[in-house]
This record gives structure tokens, C-alpha cells and sequence, in this order.
């Protein structure tokens, strides 16, 4: 077991109705508000008009139209320009993943005199941030409970991960009722963006039957509920189950104490994301297997018997590179049953950039580091077996 120093700081309220607290958080917090939101489901579901009655005491500023794979430009920019101008005290993210990753960024930026791109790029160190309150509306990402934000600038075809622990946000308002009105598409997408954090952190050198336990029951909670919501979308335990066990996803809590694993699935659907804009969680589905199969070898192989026993139940008797395969076919089949297109030709990426994107990937997200470590030609393997 490694060392570690494990704080988060966030503050998570959650349950039907919790919205309501939402005065008594902000209070504390300041009376200048940026309420950051997407491209209009909040307004669908009631939320945006909630929300403004709730704080009609406050001063709301609004940056509405954050994209899935939020965009510096206009996005982040536009924010921390509001912030500044503005003297914004506190951020209200309302909505996914997106939503609440750009607001991480805007916060960050809101207090740096100079291009946010340098903090994001970790050129210079944020030394404060304003903070931030979300409302999640997406089952996914586990945003609302890490320091962690995404950000893609498209002209440079990055998506960049950008972590401090001065993105915690303060509190977490987390209604699964909000989630009753996610697409399935959206659904699926985000039980296998969840799957993966958890897979992220279960393939590596060092852990414990405890983490292994709780990853393990992590895995298999997503997948029972995820089927169930995608049956009956305003199924509340399933909702509920789902939002939470997505919410312990990136925040280390899942593996402390385990070797760090290099987030290799991840490094690579970055790169997907930022060269075609596509879902996150389907990008994530389609390169899993592969990357599987790609690493697995007698160094590797045990993982993947655990993996296969304790989480799909394959017969433990078999021999293990026979429970691996399985173990593989069936995490495939899984996300396939779902309803996830599996092939990178279905989510409108071919052959063509293949290798700039293996070589983006080598040059910037530190794979050869990984306990399964990729270099550039494995990389564009894996994705040429993704097509
Ligand atoms: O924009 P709106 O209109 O709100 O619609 C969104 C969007 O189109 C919609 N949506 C959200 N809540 C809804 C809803 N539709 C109906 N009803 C609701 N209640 O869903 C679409 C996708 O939203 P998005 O926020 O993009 O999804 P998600 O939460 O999956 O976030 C994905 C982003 O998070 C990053 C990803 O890379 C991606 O950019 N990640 C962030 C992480 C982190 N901070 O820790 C870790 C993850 O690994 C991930 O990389
Ligand atoms: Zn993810």
C-alpha cells in the first residue's frame, strides 16, 4: 500500500428536494453570482427558473451555451471576462460534467491577471480561485467531488486535464430527479465514463482487497443501474445509486492507497474528443476492450482474472488467460447491450488521423508511464482496432 494525502474539501448535499438548501449555501459564499449553464436542458427541466427564484436576493450574472467538451474560447473566456468585470463573488455551475469543468476553469481564471491557457497548461501555478457551487443535471463524470477540469482549445486540438485542489467546489447539490431527463444516449455515455474512472484505477501494480471491493461493487452498481435507468429514466433508486456511485469516480477515493495507473483509456479518448468533438463516455467504451486486449500479457494477466471473477462472475477454474479473454468480451458486450456504438467509424472517425492523434497522445499524456506503458505505435494500434 502507497502513501498518500487524501483531502476533499467538498461538501455534498443529496436527495430529492435538496435544492432547496441552495440559499444557505451561496449566502457565506457572497452576492454576485455567474450561473454557468448548458446549451438549455436546465431551462426544459424547470431548473434555470428554480434556481433564479431561490436566489432572486442575489446579484445573477449568466454565461448560458457551455458545449459538451467545453471550449476555452468562447466558453472560459467569456466567463472570466464576466468575473472580472463583474467582481463576481461565487460560481453556480448548473448542469453535466461540461458545465461544471468550465466553471473550474473560469473560477481559476477569474483571479489570474494573465491568459487562463497559462494556468489550464500549468505554465503557472493558480494561486486562488473563486469559489463554486453546482447543481448536477448529469450522472457521469464525478466533477461535482474532484478538483479536476477538461478543457479543449480546438485550434490546437487539445483537451487538456487540468487538476488543483483550488477547484474543489464548496458543495454539491446533487437531486437525482434532475437526471430523470438525460437521454439514453447520454445514460450510457455516462455509466461508461463512470465504468472507466473505476477501471482507470483498478488496472495497476499495487492495490487492495479493500479498493478492490469497493471498485469491484463499483463496476457492477453501475451497470445494474444503468440498465435499469435506460428501462425507466425516472426510476429514483436507480437514478440515485447511478449519481452517486459516479460521484466517488475522480476523486481518488475509489484507490487510495493503490499505484497509480497512468489513466491511459483516458490520455487516449482525449484525443478523440479534441480532433472530432465526440461523446466522452462513448469514445471511453469503444477504446476499453481495446486497450485490453492490447495490454494483455502474463504481466498483466492477473488483474485481469480478478477483474473477470469478482465482476462478471467467469468461472475461476478456467484457465487465466481463457478468463481474461472473457473478461474482455465481456466488458465489450456490455457497453454494446447499452446501446454504445462500438466502433469509431460510427461516431464519425476513420483511419486518416490516426497517427497525429497516437502522436499527440505519445507527446502529451506521459503513456510510456503507465503499468501497462504505451508508446506512440501502441497507441495508434489501439485505435486502429477501435475502428
Ligand atoms: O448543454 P445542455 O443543454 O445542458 O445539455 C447537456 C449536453 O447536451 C445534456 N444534459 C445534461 N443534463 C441533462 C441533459 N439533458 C437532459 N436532461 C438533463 N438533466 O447532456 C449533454 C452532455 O452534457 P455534458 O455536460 O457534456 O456531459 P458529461 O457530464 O458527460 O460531461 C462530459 C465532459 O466532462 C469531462 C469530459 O471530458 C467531457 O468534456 N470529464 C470531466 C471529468 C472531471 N472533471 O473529473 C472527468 C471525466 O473523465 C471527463 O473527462
Ligand atoms: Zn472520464
Amino acid at each position: 500500500m502507497q502513501n498518500f494525502d487524501y483531502l476533499t474539501p467538498t461538501r455534498l448535499i443529496f436527495g430529492k428536494g435538496v435544492i432547496k438548501n441552495l440559499p444557505e449555501v451561496m449566502a457565506p459564499l457572497g452576492q454576485k453570482i455567474l450561473l454557468t449553464y448548458g446549451g438549455g436542458s436546465i431551462k426544459k427541466i424547470g431548473l434555470y427558473d428554480k434556481v433564479k427564484e431561490l436566489l432572486k436576493d442575489f446579484e445573477i450574472y449568466e454565461l448560458p451555451g457551455i458545449q459538451p467538451n467545453p471550449k476555452y474560447d468562447p466558453s472560459v473566456l467569456d466567463g472570466v471576462k464576466i468575473c472580472k468585470e463583474k467582481q463576481i463573488d461565487v460560481i453556480l455551475a448548473v448542469g453535466g460534467g461540461s458545465v461544471l469543468d468550465c466553471s473550474k476553469a473560469i473560477a481559476a481564471g477569474a483571479k489570474y491577471a494573465g491568459d487562463p491557457w497559462d494556468l489550464i497548461t500549468y505554465k503557472v501555478k493558480a494561486k486562488a480561485a473563486l469559489p463554486i457551487v453546482d447543481v448536477l443535471t448529469l450522472a457521469a463524470t464525478g466533477s461535482e467531488y474532484d478538483s479536476g477540469g477538461v478543457i479543449s482549445r480546438t485550434e490546437t486540438n487539445d483537451k487538456i486535464g487540468y487538476i488543483d485542489p483550488l477547484l474543489y467546489p464548496v458543495c454539491s447539490l446533487l437531486d437525482p430527479t434532475y437526471t430523470f431527463t438525460v437521454s439514453k444516449k447520454q445514460t450510457a455515455a455516462g455509466c461508461a465514463d463512470a465504468m472507466n474512472h473505476i477501471i482507470e484505477q483498478y488496472f495497476c501494480a499495487d492495490s487492495t482487497l479493500l479498493n478492490d471491493g469497493f471498485m469491484e461493487a463499483g463496476l457492477k452498481s453501475l451497470m445494474v443501474n444503468a440498465r435499469k435507468c435506460l428501462e425507466n429514466p425516472e426510476d429514483y433508486t436507480a437514478r440515485a445509486e447511478m449519481m452517486l456511485t459516479c460521484t466517488y469516480g475522480c476523486n481518488r477515493i475509489y484507490s487510495l492507497g493503490n499505484s497509480p495507473s497512468g489513466w491511459p483509456c483516458h490520455g487516449m479518448e482525449h484525443a478523440l474528443s479534441a480532433y472530432y468533438d465526440i461523446t466522452h463516455g462513448e469514445g471511453l467504451a469503444i477504446i476499453t476492450p481495446r486497450w485490453m486486449k492490447h495490454i494483455l500479457s502474463e504481466k498483466t494477466v492477473d488483474r485481469f482474472v480478478k477483474y473477470g471473477v469478482n465482476v462478471f462472475g467467469i468461472d475461476p477454474a478456467l484457465d487465466k488467460f481463457a478468463i481474461a479473454d472473457k473478461a474482455i468480451e465481456a466488458t465489450y458486450k456490455f457497453f454494446e447491450s447499452i446501446g454504445i456504438p462500438m466502433h469509431l467509424r460510427e461516431v464519425g472517425i476513420d483511419e486518416s488521423r490516426i497517427h497525429e492523434m497516437a502522436h499527440h497522445v505519445a507527446a502529451n499524456e506521459g503513456l510510456d508511464k503507465a503499468w501497462a506503458p504505451l508508446l506512440e505505435e501502441d497507441i495508434a494500434a489501439i485505435f486502429t482496432a477501435s475502428l
